[in-house]
């Protein structure tokens, strides 16, 4: 294997647990990942496989990482048995919380971001999971004939030309069957796609801290697990999800019975930021405190430009899905992510759509005996999605 390829292998895990069809401790697992003060192995323990044992040994903890384009975010959870939790560390850091600085290289602020985000925690016997997500990943839920695992595995590559927005060549690519059918001759599979790059500069970034991710996942997808493992969902309800960051607004569907489905829409927390400023006439960090601000006036009217954008976006998508699969009646919204915390934007986005709005608490069924980890959030939690939905993978 090329070195190159050496360095993406860690995707190969994508997607090994969704839905839960199988369990965080029957996966084939390496080995404890290096401590912050080690030296940087010669050779990746990626690549060294241990048993599960010894995995059930190590590692009941795990430690999802989720580095945005606006703040690094990390949950450590100690596992108590099936779907039980415990929160053992919270770590959150702004990349560049006065701005952009155009002089100052954005992947020294943003290891420098992650480093300060998982200070103090004891990295000990965690496996540590991140994600990539945004315009790097595609994931698409695609109907082929029945064929073998064998015969699938090495027809993918060649069936997922007709579905990736990407050059076949440029991406890794993973899938997972999520329902196979004899009678109907048919197999439903979860294909993903993430552009090499980007794997390789995630993967740079983490050996700069220096910590070895034991899986890395795709943003939609654990943020799925976040909301399935902590929500009641009926088996005949599908969800609109809507994670609303700072580049990058990630929509997916999902529900037992439905296609799962994933966009992402460019609009997103910076847009609203850059509609206060022009509006406003304020500098980057007076408009990010004028849009988190409890009685900022007439917020709402002044994102308005974006929010449009971003409704009519969701629209098509929604419409889009409603005609391709002839499903109708969405049960809910539910917002994660950190604008989805902008005041006043549940309330609209649930008259513009028509469906009830309800912003994320990833922490309802986790237990949170030190409640002081998340008190410097206050009500602020759904940003911490994404890394929740990383720790639980499994579930
Ligand atoms: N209380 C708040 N009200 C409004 N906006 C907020 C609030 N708190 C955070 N934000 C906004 O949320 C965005 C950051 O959210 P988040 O941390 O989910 O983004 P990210 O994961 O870094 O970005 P992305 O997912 O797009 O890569 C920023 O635009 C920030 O200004
Ligand atoms: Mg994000």
């Amino acid at each position: 294997m090329k070195e190159k390829d050496k360095d993406i292998a860690a995707t190969n895990r994508l997607l090994e647990v969704i839905r839960g069809k199988r369990d965080f401790e029957s996966l084939p697992v390496d080995s404890e990942p290096p401590q912050r003060e080690e030296a940087k192995p010669e050779r990746s323990p990626i690549h060294e496989k241990k048993t599960r044992d010894s995995f059930g040994l190590l590692s009941k903890k795990t430690l999802g990482l989720d580095i945005g384009s606006h703040s690094v975010k990390c949950v450590q959870l100690e596992r108590r048995g099936a779907g039980a939790y415990r929160l053992l560390s919270v770590g959150a850091r702004e990349i560049a919380p006065e701005g952009i600085d155009l002089e100052e290289d954005p992947k020294k602020m943003t290891v420098s971001a992650i480093k300060k985000a998982i200070e103090g925690i004891n990295l000990k016997k965690t496996a540590i999971i991140t994600a990539i997500g945004g315009v790097s990943t595609a994931i698409r839920q695609i109907e082929l004939p029945f064929m073998t695992e064998r015969e699938l595995a090495s027809a993918i590559k060649w069936e997922a030309r007709n579905y990736i927005p990407f050059d076949i060549n440029d991406v890794e690519l993973d899938y997972q069957i999520i329902n196979t059918s004899k009678v109907s001759n048919k197999l439903d599979i979860i294909l993903v796609s993430v552009i090499k790059d980007f794997v390789r500069y995630h993967i740079e970034l983490l050996r700069e801290i220096p910590v070895e991710p034991q899986i890395i996942d795709v943003n939609p997808l654990a943020l799925v697990n976040a909301v399935m493992f902590n929500e009641e969902i009926e088996r005949d309800e599908f969800v609109v999800l809507m994670d609303i960051g700072d580049k990058n607004t990630t929509l997916s569907i999902y529900g037992e019975e439905c296609q799962y489905f994933v966009r992402n829409i460019m609009i997103s927390g910076n847009d609203f930021t850059d509609d206060i400023m022009r509006g406003n006439g304020l500098s980057y960090p007076d408009a990010e405190r004028f849009k988190k601000g409890e009685d900022s006036v007439g917020l709402i009217e002044t994102i308005k430009p974006s929010l449009d954008n971003l409704v009519r976006e969701v629209r098509r998508s929604l419409t889009f899905y409603e005609n391709q699969t002839k499903i109708k009646g969405f049960s809910t919204i539910i917002l994660t992510g950190g604008s989805a915390l902008l005041r006043g934007l549940d309330g609209y986005l649930s008259t513009e759509l028509g469906l009830p709005v309800e912003i994320f608490n990833p922490f309802r069924k986790i237990n949170v005996e030190q409640t002081s980890l998340l008190a410097p959030f206050g009500n602020d939690l759904s940003k911490l999605a994404l890394a929740v939905g990383l720790a639980i993978r499994g579930e």
